[in-house]
């Protein structure tokens, strides 16, 4: 398995720019399943998990042209034509989670669908309850068999559906299924992430007629078929963000490019708490590491609160802080892996439930480390990065799931990193 060597404390200094969001492109590539007509899509970061998910779909019927993708334009071409396949089965879900968003567009398109449910994961519980509920009071019949959800429909009907949290899976599963349902339904507490508006543009464009996405409530007037799309993936706000945090720990002035700051709200208010120099530009992002940071206190929340897919990268920044720091985690009960691996390399991090008390040292001493999320992996390479001395992070597979070249950007901003094949 691959490893990721860090030699510490090199200063960080020029141009990055940012792909393409990870996870507004699952879904949306998932999408691709509500017609029957071709769909590019631009912009898709070439990571595993978007990997898996072509696999997934090219596994259903549909067909995959990757060859433009591959060899460097960015456009991927999906045409969900012949589906014959309507299962996705546990060795695909349980790898990526995100697979189980194939239940919606299969049900609401062609009546059937039989998914894997996800099981485990080593952030938390994760259960699917409320896309089941949804898909449910839509009028699908639903049978949980041998780990498989078994979902049938003639046809769904549009409902009121009240999330009892507002999930980005639940919400972007229960859109897609309702967009080719009769009828109109409402979700209430809807997720508000801009990766769920990045989905609206889509079905929008493909025909459906969704309204209010990205507030709290959205309503989808069903239609009875959609047509193909042509659509740019937004840029991914947490690898941009993942950037800033660098920046910040190690800059030099670093140029985020491709970001959005608007998607970044609570962050970039929050970093500027901390005493860190940020100037939004246009379509960038500029850091300029000033020397201290200030500890700041911060909470997940679902958006526009601050993201949970940044506590592991925030708590670095607090690891090296002037002063203490407490991060709640408030979306995921497990979310605190990293903290330990932090503590290895000289963090002093108290956990106490879902809270962090990280009480900032002067230095980070390199250690070898293991990778146990894809946000904690990221977060260790930012460790690796401040620390002296060399920082050697197993498990990277986790990284390659959301992170494109990461090692090759931060070595073009000067970082000392390389990747071996062990
Ligand atoms: C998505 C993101 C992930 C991010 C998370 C929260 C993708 C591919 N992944 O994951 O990176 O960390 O949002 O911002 O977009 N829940 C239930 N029942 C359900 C569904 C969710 O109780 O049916 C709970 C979850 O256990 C969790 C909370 O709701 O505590 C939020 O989860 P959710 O928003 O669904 O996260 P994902 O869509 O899985």
């Amino acid at each position: 398995m691959d490893k990721i060597i860090i030699n510490g404390g090199r200063r960080l200094e020029g141009e990055v720019f940012v792909s393409g969001s990870k996870n507004a492109a699952l879904p949306i590539l998932i999408s691709s399943l509500l017609t029957s007509e071709p769909c590019i899509y631009q912009q898709v970061p070439n990571l595993l998990d978007v990997h898996t998910t072509l696999k997934l779909l090219a596994g259903l019927g549909v067909a995959v042209d990757r060859q433009p993708w591959l060899t460097g334009s960015g456009d991927l071409m999906l045409r969900a034509e012949r589906v014959e396949n309507f299962e996705a089965s546990y060795d695909l879900v349980k790898t990526m989670r995100a697979s189980f968003l194939v239940l919606g567009p299969l049900l609401a398109r062609f009546g059937h669908a039989r998914v894997s449910t996800p099981g485990g994961c080593a952030i938390g519980t994760r259960p699917v309850n409320l896309h089941l509920k949804g898909l449910a009071e839509m009028g699908a019949s639903i049978l949980q068999v041998h780990g498989y959800i078994e979902a049938k429909a003639e046809r769904l009907r549009g409902a009121r559906i009240y999330l009892d949290l507002p999930s980005v899976g639940a919400t972007e599963n229960l859109m897609m299924a309702a967009t080719l349902a009769e009828g109109t339904t409402i979700i209430e507490n809807a997720a508000k992430e801009p990766e769920i508006e990045d989905l609206a543009r889509v079905l929008n464009t493909m025909g459906g007629k969704i309204a209010g996405a990205g507030s709290d409530i959205m309503r989808v007037d069903g239609v009875s078929s959609l047509r193909g799309v042509t659509h740019r993936v937004i840029p991914d706000r947490i690898e941009a963000a993942s950037f800033i945090i660098a920046g910040a720990l190690m800059g030099g002035e670093v140029v985020v490019k491709n970001a959005r700051p608007e998607h970044l709200d609570a962050f970039l208010i929050k970093l500027k708490e901390a005493g860190v120099s940020i100037a939004p530009d246009e379509g960038a992002i500029r850091v300029t590491g000033n020397g201290r940071i200030k500890s700041v206190d911060v909470t997940t929340l679902p958006y526009p609160g601050f993201p949970t897919d940044l506590q592991a990268q925030m708590m670095v920044l607090m690891a090296v802080a002037d002063g203490v720091s407490v991060i709640t985690e408030t979306i995921f009960e497990n979310r605190f892996m990293h903290a330990q691996e932090l503590d290895r390399m000289g963090a002093d991090i108290r956990l106490e439930g879902n809270r962090a008390v990280v009480r900032g040292v002067k230095e980070l001493s390199g250690a070898p480390v293991m990778a146990t999320d894809l946000r904690a992996s990221v977060s260790l390479i930012l460790a690796g990065l401040v620390a002296n001395g060399k920082t050697e992070v197993s498990r990277v597979y986790h990284l390659d799931r959301g992170y494109e070249h990461i090692e090759k950007k931060l070595m073009a901003l000067g970082a000392a990193i390389e990747r071996v094949q062990g």
